[in-house]
């Protein structure tokens, strides 16, 4: 049940997907606003991707990830298992994650170790599945009438979703925007900024919330 042996499936799944460089990339770089000559630490960078997009904005970034096959490719990234993240205290001057939180178990650890090792003032940019979306039994329905609606499934439960890929299984952890908000305000981060994606499902003549953004500082103080 993990990512370890999933690096060429998740290399060849992102080759031909334009939603990496229209919206998903765009998106995290929005909520980080990386700054020149500030370091960020990527948490679960995958292959680098995003990691270049914030190098070509003239930021330091490390990465770390699980996978080691893929934190090879990405060159400066460490192998460690999220929410653990081997670094010095205030070493960092800012995180992000991008469609990596809803795969670990432990979300509130993993806003407080981020919080230990970015100093005072620093950010922590998220984009996840958004939680209407993830809640299991998410999906669309018709009515009797033809009409096409969202059943919102178990929103307000923790859960999780397993689904295949190759020989593996991936889970796909849930929980509520209280739950997700409040996890992060009690490691310290102060929320700056919040967007949902809509996403106009193929099966449904609806718009959906199907990515959610944040943006927060950290304040130890509060
Ligand atoms: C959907 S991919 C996203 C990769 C990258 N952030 C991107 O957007 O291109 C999820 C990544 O999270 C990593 N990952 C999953 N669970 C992890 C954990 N517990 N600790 C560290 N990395 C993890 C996987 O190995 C994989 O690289």
């Amino acid at each position: 049940m993990s990512w370890k042996g999933l690096g060429t499936w998740w290399v060849d799944e992102l080759a031909d997907d334009p939603s990496y460089d229209d919206v998903i990339t765009p998106m995290l770089l929005d909520m980080l606003q990386p700054e020149p000559g500030l370091l960020y630490l990527d948490l679960g960078a995958g292959e680098g991707r995003v990691m270049r997009a914030v190098e070509a904005a003239g930021a330091g970034v490390v990465g770390l990830d699980l996978n080691e096959d893929l934190a090879g490719r990405a060159g400066a990234s460490v192998v460690a298992d999220l929410p653990q993240i081997p670094f010095r205290e205030d070493s960092v001057d800012g995180v992000y994650a991008l469609l990596v939180l809803e795969h670990v178990e432990d979300h509130g650890g993993v806003f407080a170790s981020a919080a230990k090792v970015t100093r005072e003032g620093g950010v922590f940019a998220l984009v996840i599945n958004h939680p209407y979306w993830s809640s299991p039994g998410s999906t669309p329905i018709q009515d009797e009438d033809g009409e096409d609606l969202w059943r919102p499934g178990a929103y307000f439960q923790p859960g999780y979703t397993d689904i295949p890929i190759r020989d593996q299984t991936v889970r796909f952890h849930h929980r509520s925007m209280g739950d997700l908000l409040n996890a992060a305000a009690r490691a310290g981060w102060s929320l700056e900024r919040l967007e949902e994606h809509a996403h106009h499902d193929r099966t449904a003549s609806i718009d959906v919330p199907r990515l959610l953004a944040c943006r927060w500082r950290l304040s130890r103080e509060g």
